[in-house]
């Protein structure tokens, strides 16, 4: 039956943490997937969430299916994480909320929807845009195309290009924004730019959709990542959201996420969210409730909360640190170039402006894995291999 299926490529962000583990080099750093890692180089359970297990263990949950839509107080949780308590549609419920499958099921149900529900089907990424966009929307029977991003020669943003090409895109097309942390370059939009960004979607009456994956991991602070989709929302746009909790929470395998529409009255909500469960129950049923309860006890909790925001700020803090002391250690090992984008791109993610040719490098001849855009994951640094990646990385673009 299947003598015609052809082997395909091993994926591009996963399959490094693969090659990885065939590596006996001691040395060896992994710095291709996103996931944090303490300054020993260990994954990392946050102690909000060890305390919030614990409170949940007390509490003898059965494992029942959760709705379809997951647990109606996850949902609340989320939509006012984003938008902020004092927000008028999370005082008026005038937003139709779901679980999904962590950021990418939850993208996937956007994808779903906008290809059932939005008559122009076009959807337009940033240049470039994580990997797994444009295979998620072309799977949702979305048209994906593209918008200038990012400025190969600064490292940095490219706004003029960016606008020049939005002004462009068609009415009525989606367009996808990265609310911080932008993956892979973190190279952000600042708020001046976000206010010129808003107002020119508005104006060509296109569909914002917001990726939310790194809400507090960014700077440290929730309100301050969240700064562009509440800016959009306060400016009458109905945006799309999907949230992951794999980052800030560390709930990786957990996948807790949640994909929202704002919406125009209440009503509204509740069609659009009659639409989402429809969509939902023939792909996976219902959500995992595991990960979805830990969210909701530590943000149902004021003192839970605060414990938090004290472990994200921690995280954002240690991979800020680490941005300085490679930066210093480029220069230390005598490197001339400029790198400053180390310390001004922001979240999870150095696009470090290595070829494909120094990655190769770097990988063979030091046992370091990174993806081959050059993209380095900063949490995967630590006091202890920062060294010995600053060396590699200056002998290879030497
Ligand atoms: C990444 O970009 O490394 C993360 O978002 C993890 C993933 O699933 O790709």
């Amino acid at each position: 039956w299947w003598s015609h299926v052809q082997m395909g490529p091993p994926d591009p962000i996963l399959g490094v943490t693969e090659a990885y583990k065939r590596d006996q080099n001691s040395n060896k750093i992994n710095l291709g997937v996103g996931a944090y890692r303490d300054d020993n180089g260990k994954p990392f359970v946050l102690p909000s969430v060890i305390e919030a297990e614990d409170r949940m263990r007390k509490k003898n949950q059965d494992k029942e299916y959760a709705p379809i839509s997951g647990p109606a107080e996850f949902c609340k949780h989320s939509i006012t994480l984003a938008l902020g308590e004092d927000n008028e549609h999370v005082k008026n419920s005038l937003n139709a909320t779901v679980q999904g499958i962590s950021g990418t099921g939850s993208l996937r149900i956007g994808g779903a929807f906008l290809q059932r529900f939005l008559p122009g089907k076009d959807l337009y990424l940033p240049t470039p845009s994580w990997g797994n966009h444009t295979p998620i929307f072309k799977d949702s029977g979305l048209n994906v195309k593209q918008y200038r991003y990012y400025d190969p020669a600064t490292c940095g943003l490219n706004f003029n290009g960016a606008l020049e090409d939005i002004s462009k895109i068609p009415e009525k097309s989606i367009i996808l924004l990265h609310a911080c942390a932008h993956n892979p370059t973190g190279v952000d939009p600042k708020p001046e730019q976000w206010k010129e960004l808003s107002k020119l979607i508005k104006d060509k009456k296109l569909f914002p959709f917001f990726d939310m994956a790194y809400q507090g991991f960014a700077s440290g602070d929730v309100a301050k990542d969240a700064f562009a989709v509440r800016l959009f929302v306060n400016e009458g746009h109905q945006i799309a959201l999907a949230q992951s909790y794999a980052k800030n929470m560390g709930l990786y395998g957990e996948r807790a996420g949640a994909f929202s529409l704002v919406t125009s009255s209440k009503q509204e909500a509740d069609t659009v969210m009659s639409q989402l469960k429809i969509l939902v129950r023939p792909m996976y049923s219902n959500p995992p409730v595991h990960g979805a309860r830990i969210v909701s006890e530590i943000l149902g909790d004021a003192s839970l909360k605060s414990m938090w925001l004290k472990d994200v700020k921690g995280m954002a803090d240690r991979i800020i640190s680490m941005r300085t002391q490679l930066r210093d250690g480029l220069k230390k090992e005598g490197s001339s170039r400029n790198w400053a984008h180390i310390t001004d791109q922001i979240g999870m993610f150095c696009y470090t402006g290595m070829n494909a040719q120094q990655v190769e490098r770097i990988t063979k001849e030091f046992s370091i894995y990174l993806t081959k855009d050059g993209r380095i994951s900063m949490a995967g640094v630590t006091s202890k291999n920062v060294g010995y990646l600053a060396k590699a990385m200056h002998e290879v673009t030497k």
